[in-house]
């Protein structure tokens, strides 16, 4: 340490040198490592050292894909700066220039945008299918086909997907299955576990829980995930640290969050059903054996003034995205999926009276007369 005013100002303690046993993972709020000597250096190239530059590895990112490689049953994980650089970066450690990727035509409007925009431009063709009809699928797999994708359960529709036909179907025609379960979590479906290849989230939801964070996270065959961390890396898609501390914190109380936003979901879906303002609601039952879903959705087209009910909501917020611990709602015709064309939105039942109901941890009662009182303020005469 120098002697001077200001070379101990830039220097400061060197606390850093001591072992502390804090009890969390301290913040590695640092954007690259340093190194004893140029044998340390080479030992990182040698894979002896961990970390060098925190875009290509930092101990928060690693801690993050770990825990929810952990919890989905997978052997390794790697987080990335969105579930859409994620997925991404799954989709490219499987297919290249020349091969073609199979989708459910039902999946997230983001994902829909990136792989109907952004991979033909890098040579990857992909084909957008009904999953809910199983001889369809087979039909169009293709020497060059890599791929099959799919969501646990789809948004903002909320079908259950078949995961153990999907499962089947892979490994019939030896293409890679990959799942975004997002909207189940691994509290609720675990679909490594039932045999598929890759295993994608938008952490940004349930794993992260408080809505204060946007992350992606990607699970599954070590070989796969090596490749895909590769991508991250060269991408520069890489999660910052104290995201990915933020997302860890928030992944500790995903089993009683989850718990509450199930249990909540299913009183709000029954007095929902029972309403006459309600046209229709979409509630997957039975997820898994661990339980029914979180969200709701409803379509109130025919019965009410969707302009009345938004303005009417009260303290349930309005809000683009879902799964945070407060109850919010989202209208899928304007945001997610208010980029596909006119005649894919009617196919897929994005109707103008469609919302999607992100059912927060509050009082289940109190859930349920807030959406009473829009209700019967927007209903039609
Ligand atoms: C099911 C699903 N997958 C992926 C994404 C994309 O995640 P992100 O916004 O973190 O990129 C979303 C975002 O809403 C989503 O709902």
């Amino acid at each position: 340490m120098g002697k001077h005013f200001d070379t101990k100002s830039v220097h400061l303690s060197g606390i850093q040198e001591k072992k502390i046993n804090s009890k969390t993972t301290p913040i590695y709020q640092t954007s690259a490592f340093k190194f004893k000597d140029l044998e340390d250096l080479e030992n990182f190239y040698q894979g002896k050292n961990d970390y060098l530059y925190t875009r290509v590895g930092n101990p928060n990112t690693d801690e993050l894909g770990a825990a929810v490689a952990q919890l989905e049953g997978a052997p390794r994980g790697v987080a990335a700066s969105s579930g859409t650089a994620a997925i991404l970066a799954g989709i490219l450690a499987v297919a290249k220039q020349g091969d073609h990727v199979i989708a459910a035509a039902d999946i997230y409007g983001g994902t829909y945008q990136l792989l109907a925009n952004e991979l033909p431009d890098l040579g990857i063709e992909v084909s957008f299918i009904d999953f809910s009809d199983w001889d369809k699928i087979a039909e169009y797999v293709r020497n060059n086909t890599k791929m099959v994708y799919s969501e646990s359960v789809s948004n903002p529709l909320l079908r259950r997907e078949d995961i153990d036909a999907l499962v089947a179907l892979a490994k019939d025609a030896q293409l890679v299955l990959m799942i975004d379960n997002t909207f189940a979590t691994p509290y609720l479906c675990r679909p490594y576990e039932q045999g598929a290849d890759l295993v994608v989230h938008s952490a940004t939801k349930y794993i992260g829980g408080h809505s204060d964070i946007t992350a992606g996270v990607l699970v599954g065959h070590e070989d796969l995930i090596e490749k895909a961390n590769q991508k991250i890396v060269n991408l520069g898609s890489s999660l910052s640290p104290f995201e990915a501390w933020l997302t860890c914190r928030g992944l500790k109380t995903l089993s009683v969050r989850m718990e509450r936003h199930v249990t909540n979901a299913q009183k709000l879906a029954d007095a929902l059903q029972k309403h006459e303002a309600v046209e229709k609601v979409y509630y997957p039952k039975d997820v898994s054996p661990f339980g029914n879903g979180a969200i709701v959705t409803m379509d109130i087209t025919a019965t009410c003034d969707v302009e009345t009910f938004f303005q009417s909501l009260g303290w349930i917020k309005i809000v683009p995205t879902l799964a945070g611990v407060e109850t919010s709602v989202s209208y899928p015709l304007a945001t997610s999926h208010r980029a596909l064309p006119e005649e894919t939105q009617k196919q897929l039942g994005i109707t103008e009276g469609l919302i999607r109901i992100s059912v927060g941890i509050e009082a289940a009662d109190d859930i349920i007369a807030g959406f009473n009182q829009a209700l019967n303020q927007a209903r039609r005469s």
